[in-house]
């Protein structure tokens, strides 16, 4: 039996926008296994990038429950949680931002010596990480001014495994990349799934999509529908077909 590694209970997220009530997360009770390779889709202002949120517990839900690792995560103070994401969690979100004034490899370094003093063994995942993204030695020592903004993407994808998370959470992690680098990125997190890791990615790109064994499509604050592709195996036409079919019976 696969395990359940998240469980949320009537999850509801609301904003207030100028005195009006936003319900962009409605109810939502969903699972998710340990082990898979979780993808989001949805059209824009479906709610994913705030239901990623709830889920790895950067932002506190409205009402509801979410269980993670047999951890009720939203009723843990700020610090706990803190400490809880550390230690399990890998992000890979647009808006969390690499250290201006520290070198890319050392912006890598830092994430990884926060929980592991084993300086040498984080040396070496982060500098194979890094040629495993297409970022060569050239990059290392530059800070985050001097790189284009799919160099730094993939910079923030290296520092979200260094610390080899248990889940991997990531918000349209390709977004800024050319095809190479997309295919090198997602490749990378192909991998760390395979040896284990769990991966939840929220992606508008069906290239991306494809890489997960599990969809979900959300739409106005509820899933809406949910596609089990089996395992990513590189063109495999059967797979890719059963995605978009699943897609265009959601309306994408
Ligand atoms: N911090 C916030 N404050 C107010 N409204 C928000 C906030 N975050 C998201 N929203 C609103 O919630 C809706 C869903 O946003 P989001 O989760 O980012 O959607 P998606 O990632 O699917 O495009 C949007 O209408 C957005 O304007
Ligand atoms: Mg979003």
């Amino acid at each position: 039996m696969t395990k359940v590694i998240i469980s949320t209970n009537k999850l509801c997220k609301t904003f207030s926008n100028g005195g009006h009530q936003q319900h962009v997360l409605k109810n939502l009770d969903i699972e998710i296994y340990e082990g898979d390779f979780t993808v989001i889709m949805g059209a824009s202002g479906a709610g994913k990038t705030t239901l990623l949120y709830a889920l790895s517990g950067m932002d506190k839900p409205t009402l509801g429950t979410i269980n993670f690792y047999n951890k009720n995560i939203e009723k843990l103070s700020n610090d706990k949680l803190a400490i809880f994401r550390r230690k399990n969690c890998g992000f890979i979100f647009q808006q969390m931002f690499l250290l201006d004034n520290m070198s890319i490899l050392d912006n890598v370094l830092i994430s990884g010596l926060l929980t592991s003093g084993d300086r040498k063994g984080i040396t070496a995942r982060a500098k194979d990480l890094l040629i495993q993204v297409g970022l060569d030695e050239k990059t290392w020592r530059k800070f985050p001014a001097q790189l284009s903004g799919g160099e730094l993407q993939r910079a923030a994808i290296v520092r979200s495994l260094i610390n080899q998370p248990r889940v991997v959470f990531a918000d349209e992690p390709t977004g800024s990349l050319n095809s190479a680098a997309g295919k090198a990125s997602l490749d990378v997190l192909t991998e760390v799934n395979v040896k284990g890791q769990s991966i939840i990615m929220v992606t508008h790109d069906l290239k991306s999509a494809r890489r997960g064994n599990r969809i979900l499509y959300m739409r106005d604050g509820v899933i809406h529908g949910e596609c089990q592709l089996g395992r990513y195996i590189s063109g495999d036409k059967e797979r890719h077909d059963k995605l978009k079919a699943f897609l265009s019976e959601m309306g994408w």
